[in-house]
């Protein structure tokens, strides 16, 4: 809900500042795809690397902000978009402040993902689709949740009784059934380094690392 009586106010301070002064181009790397499909390992394994570079970063992990910012929601198609929503205005919250933004969250729905590219700031938004099989993941199945939804214990869950819109043009398109953790690393910082988000010089990760 807007309110038209209040009125957006800047300050002096602004994105351009804030990356700056941590020379570094402040992105949402954005992973989607089914529970079990990689995204919060590839995410933090990414992350763990960008650190390691000396780059400014923060993860939002759906597991995690589940505990608390959104503890007040559930699966419910209303639910996952509300979700979304708000990890996008708060993944946009953190690009402005300069920060290289790594969100793991199943986020099903096209719009809902739509929604967040289009409220951060041109070319800041780098969609990742995590691509498994369904059938992988529920061989993997590390917390149990498949095994539960297939007993219907639980309801609504994606890939059972709950849709996944795959990304249709995501910039990066990871086959995480077929290719190593850090694998998929590689793959991310070629990709960042390819659009000019890195700065030169990286080191691929040692395969296995
Ligand atoms: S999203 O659909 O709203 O984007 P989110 O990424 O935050 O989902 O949370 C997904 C995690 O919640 C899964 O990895 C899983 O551990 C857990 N989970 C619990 N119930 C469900 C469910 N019904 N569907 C999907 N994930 C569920």
């Amino acid at each position: 809900m807007s309110n038209s009586n209040i009125v957006w106010h800047s300050h002096p301070v602004d994105q351009q500042t804030r990356s700056d002064q941590k020379t570094q181009r402040p992105l949402v790397i954005w992973f989607t795809g089914l529970s079990a499909s990689g995204k919060s390992t590839i995410a933090g394994a990414l992350e763990q690397i960008l650190t390691g570079q000396g780059y400014h970063t923060y993860l939002l992990d759906g597991d995690n902000v589940r505990h608390g910012l959104c503890n007040d929601l559930g699966f419910s198609d209303q639910d996952r978009q509300e979700n979304i929503r708000r990890v996008g205005e708060v993944a946009k919250l953190m690009a402005d402040a300069g920060l290289i933004t790594l969100a793991a969250f199943i986020s099903p729905f096209r719009d809902d993902r739509r929604l967040v590219r289009k409220i951060l700031p041109e070319g800041q938004f780098i969609e990742v689709y995590v691509d498994a099989n369904l059938e992988v993941c529920q061989t993997r199945d590390p917390k149990g949740l498949y095994a539960k939804a297939q007993r219907g214990e639980i309801k609504q869950f994606t890939g059972i009784d709950s849709p996944y819109e795959a990304p249709e043009k995501p910039e990066v398109h990871i086959q995480a059934d077929q290719i190593s953790v850090a694998e998929a690393v590689n793959q991310l910082l070629s990709y960042l380094h390819e659009i000019g988000a890195l700065q030169a010089g990286y080191e691929p990760v040692a395969l296995g690392a």
